[in-house]
């Protein structure tokens, strides 16, 4: 197979263009001699056939990716990768979840977020509950370049085999980009937090991965890098970075043995979506990563939660047939957050 591709892709364009046309034009020829099909017979034989082996392929590859291959057994054993993993944004919400997940899966964890207090007690909780080393590297994401040496240095000589880059900040509220409260600072601080943490953080854990050949980098994006976000314009455009630099990272990393996944989901209770209960739509963080560890290896790009996966084809699909009215229906639904946030903003003024 390989010298027939090789062979068809060193003769000159001219030659390489008209090869499919002869073969359609060939096809065409053959079915109308022995089938006696017209041409919009073939034309709607063929887009009938496809479509059932694309559906038929599309079905397959979610059941494979969701449930039966981690049934199977196909997904990643991250402890094999390396006995340390590393979580951003840890003492909450999804990168609390994480810490735990892959502790109890009894991998060593570097735990790393802003707050001394919540870190000491993550890292109590795990010591207590699963038989595994802990290391704590206090910074705030929001700094700039110089934080970095410093984690690098508390990094070194571990076998990181897992980075989880979850942390982030959103807004307080839907808000106007102009109006986002400290203009500047805000904007320095979420490009900070959102995207050079996960540059960085790749850049440090990266190479020893490479070396050993073997390593999972999951970076948490987020669904609204698939859509429109009118409102949270520098959120989701962060999030459309971690999602756009994941996978070309991936692509470049395929031969290195690294496995990269983004994952971008809809809303989990947490401090950042302020959603305090969970329902069938909004899974809770703890429910989310087990799903989302047991993806690791199967599902590259993806929205995880069932709803959130339906959630994710709709966008798809809307946006095919229809981006304008895809655009018109975020922007009405933005434009009521953004009342809603203005009202929550109001009576708690009057409140004291
Ligand atoms: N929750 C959702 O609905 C949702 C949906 C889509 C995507 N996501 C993504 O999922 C990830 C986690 O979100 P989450 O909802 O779990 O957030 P969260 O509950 O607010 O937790 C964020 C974590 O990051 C830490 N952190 C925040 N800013 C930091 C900083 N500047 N420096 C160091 N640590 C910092 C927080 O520490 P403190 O406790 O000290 O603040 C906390 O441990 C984010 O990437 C987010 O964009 C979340």
């Amino acid at each position: 197979m390989l010298p027939i591709v090789t062979l068809y892709d060193n003769l000159p364009w001219s030659i390489r263009a008209a090869t499919p046309i002869v073969f359609i034009l060939g096809t065409i020829s053959f079915c109308h001699r022995i089938f006696h099909f017209n041409f919009l017979e073939f034309l709607g034989c063929s887009y009938s056939v496809a479509l059932s082996f694309a559906l038929i392929y599309q079905l397959t590859a979610f059941l494979y990716r969701n449930w039966v291959g981690v049934a199977l057994g196909y997904n990643t054993d991250l402890k094999k990768l390396g006995s340390w993993a590393v979580v951003t944004g840890c003492t909450a919400g999804i990168g609390e979840a994480y810490a735990h997940g892959l502790a109890k899966r009894g991998m060593n964890v570097v735990l790393i977020a802003r707050s001394q207090e919540k870190l000491d007690k993550v890292e109590r909780e795990i010591r207590e509950l699963y038989n595994v080393q802990t290391k704590v590297i206090i910074v705030d994401f929001t700094e700039g370049m110089e934080i970095y040496d410093g984690i690098e240095e508390g990094l070194k000589d571990l076998e990181i085999g897992t980075l989880i880059n979850n942390v982030a900040m959103s807004y307080p509220f839907p808000e106007y980009f102009v109006d986002l409260p400290h203009g500047r600072k805000f904007y320095r601080d979420m490009l900070n937090c959102n995207m050079m943490s996960v540059t960085m953080m790749t850049s440090i854990v990266l190479p020893g991965m490479i070396q050993r050949k073997k390593g999972v980098v999951v970076n948490v994006g987020s669904l609204s890098s698939m859509m429109d976000t009118p409102f949270m314009s520098l959120y989701g455009s962060t999030k459309a970075f971690v999602d756009k630099f994941t996978m070309d990272l991936a692509l470049e990393h395929k031969e290195h043995g690294i496995f990269f996944q983004s994952l971008i989901p809809g809303y989990v209770v947490s401090n950042m979506s302020k959603v305090r209960k969970s329902h069938f739509f909004v899974p809770t963080p703890e429910a989310f990563v087990e799903k989302a560890l047991q993806a690791v290896g199967l599902q590259r790009r993806t929205a995880l939660w069932l709803p959130h996966q339906i959630l994710h084809a709709c966008i798809h699909i809307g946006q095919f047939f229809r981006r304008d009215g895809a655009a018109e229906v975020s922007m009405v639904i933005g434009k009521q957050f953004w009342i809603y946030g203005k009202k929550v903003m109001f009576y708690r003024s009057k409140s004291g």
